[in-house]
């Protein structure tokens, strides 16, 4: 009853306060100054309270004394309110940690919008021993937290230093749509819908729009969102992924993969050198060493003997593709044989053995997009037709990079639909490319949340992605 009474008012004979985000409050040290942000963790020690207070650009250590603690908002302080703290920044004495080496002395402070507290209280509804499926339902609270929104930072980071590592290389930013009529990837992932009485699909992949641009604009880079319908639910598969996406003119295949590596190896190395996003790193993943180079390049043929050589074998499957059981119902395992697509298992099992990236390159035709070219054959040459085409495999991931050259040769192309059943007629635009001045060129996509659950050692693509969607969620 007593504490109803307290009412907190700010000494007009005060200095005016300067409004602040954390990151900002280095250089205003011992000024008096006035912060908002969320209540994100809070400590009583007798007459003392200590509260960090989070902004998203940061955490503050606040120290709230006296009447300031007395107040009936004091009392019934829950973590997760917002409040407007105002006070006098000093520097944490000698020997004694804070975030940014400070704490605010409050000396006036309010509530601007309070939390819950019992049953309702946010530590009660996230705890680490919550179901995922309640996790996921939560995930707009999850981001709260100081792991996720490190990865969403980290992430925002690793966009930054891409995009500066593709202008070093002269490759310009395009933004493709995501509402089209055309396939990429093979029509079993596509996500159809009813475009004004027309069907069309969300996009699997920009570059047939890349491709285009290479004689306006020269080599093109995108960053945008890409959709599989692929019922998998795998730590690496998402519905909905971002996707970077290269596309580079007048280029080998071998240019192509020195191209990826650079990149990427550039783009590690940005970050690693800034001291922020270098420091999100080590929180996240403390192991982490940038990977040296040259990668390792292995062509399928010689994967294919590798995983043999190691006993790695694969579930066999029937004619129509199924997979074969035993009496007891395990998968009846099988060595590999060429031809053989490598599932996931295996490609993760031979990834972690080795231990460094790896480009696989050469898959055959029969595995691989309608659009890529064939590798040209040796005199005398037997076994599949293979293909200019790579996968960048990185440990504990997997694929992260798909790429390939494409076919120049217009009809190579038109040979192309017909085999794959593709009709020409949408396409129209994509051959034409062909028509009008053809050039050898190549591409790839990288996928972003597989790319940071590497960097950031998360278990999952899952935890690297805003709001992730996959087969059965599309909430929050
Ligand atoms: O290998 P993919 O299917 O290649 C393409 O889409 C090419 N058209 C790209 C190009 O050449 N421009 O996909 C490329 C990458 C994969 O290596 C993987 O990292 C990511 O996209 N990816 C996915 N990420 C999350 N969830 C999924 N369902 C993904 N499917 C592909």
């Amino acid at each position: 009853k007593e504490s109803r009474k307290v009412v907190l008012v700010e000494d007009p004979s005060l200095p005016k306060p300067t409004k602040s985000k954390i990151v900002k409050l280095t250089t205003l040290r011992d000024q008096r100054v006035r912060v908002s942000g969320w209540v994100h963790r809070r400590r009583d020690q007798q007459e003392i309270m200590f509260i960090v207070l989070r902004d998203g650009t940061g955490y503050l250590q606040a120290v709230l004394t006296g009447q300031a603690t007395k107040t009936y908002d004091a009392i019934t302080l829950q973590l997760e309110a917002s409040v407007e703290l105002t006070g006098t920044l000093k520097a944490v004495p000698e020997g004694q940690k804070a975030p940014g080496g400070h704490e605010l002395v409050v000396d006036y402070w309010r509530v601007l919008g309070a939390a819950p507290g019992a049953d309702e209280a946010f530590t009660n509804k996230l705890n680490e021993k919550s179901d995922p499926s309640i996790l996921a339902d939560l995930r707009h609270l999850v981001l709260r937290g100081e792991s996720a929104s490190n990865v969403l930072r980290l992430r925002s980071a690793l966009l930054s230093a891409f995009r500066a590592s593709y202008a070093e290389h002269d490759l310009l930013e395009v933004t493709p749509p995501c509402l089209v009529q055309t396939q990429v990837e093979g029509g079993a992932t596509l996500f159809k819908f009813d475009y004004y009485g027309q069907p069309a699909f969300l996009t699997q992949s920009s570059q047939l729009y890349l491709e285009t641009c290479l004689p306006s604009l020269g080599d093109v880079f995108c960053v945008q969102e890409s959709f599989r319908a692929e019922n998998s639910h795998t730590r690496r598969h998402l519905s909905e992924y971002t996707h970077l996406e290269g596309e580079l003119a007048f280029i080998t295949f071998d240019d192509l993969m020195t191209h990826i590596e650079t990149i990427i190896c550039e783009t590690v190395d940005k970050l690693l050198a800034d001291p922020s996003s270098a420091a999100l790193i080590k929180s996240l993943n403390p192991n982490f060493v940038a990977p040296a180079r040259p990668f390792k390049r292995m062509s399928y043929l010689d994967a294919i003997e590798w995983l043999n050589e190691h006993g790695i074998q694969h579930e066999a499957e029937d004619a129509d593709g199924n997979t074969i059981k035993d009496a007891e119902g395990k998968s009846v395992m099988v060595p590999h044989a060429i031809g053989d697509d490598i599932a996931e298992a295996a490609e993760r099992q031979m990834t972690d053995i080795i231990g460094t990236p790896i480009f696989l390159y050469g898959f055959p035709a029969e595995l691989k997009a309608f659009y890529m070219k064939k590798m040209p054959r040796k005199e005398g040459e037997t076994g599949p037709v293979c293909t200019e085409s790579c996968d960048l495999l990185m440990p504990g991931v997997g694929e992260i990079v798909g790429g390939s050259m494409r076919i120049a040769d217009m009809e190579e192309l038109l040979a192309a639909y017909k085999r794959e059943g593709i009709d020409p007629a949408p396409y129209y635009w994509f051959t034409d490319q062909r028509k009008y001045g053809t050039c050898q060129h190549g591409g790839y996509g990288l996928g972003v949340e597989r790319f940071l659950a590497w960097l950031a050692n998360r278990y999952t693509v899952r935890e690297c992605s805003l709001y992730p969607r996959w087969p059965g969620r599309a909430t929050p």
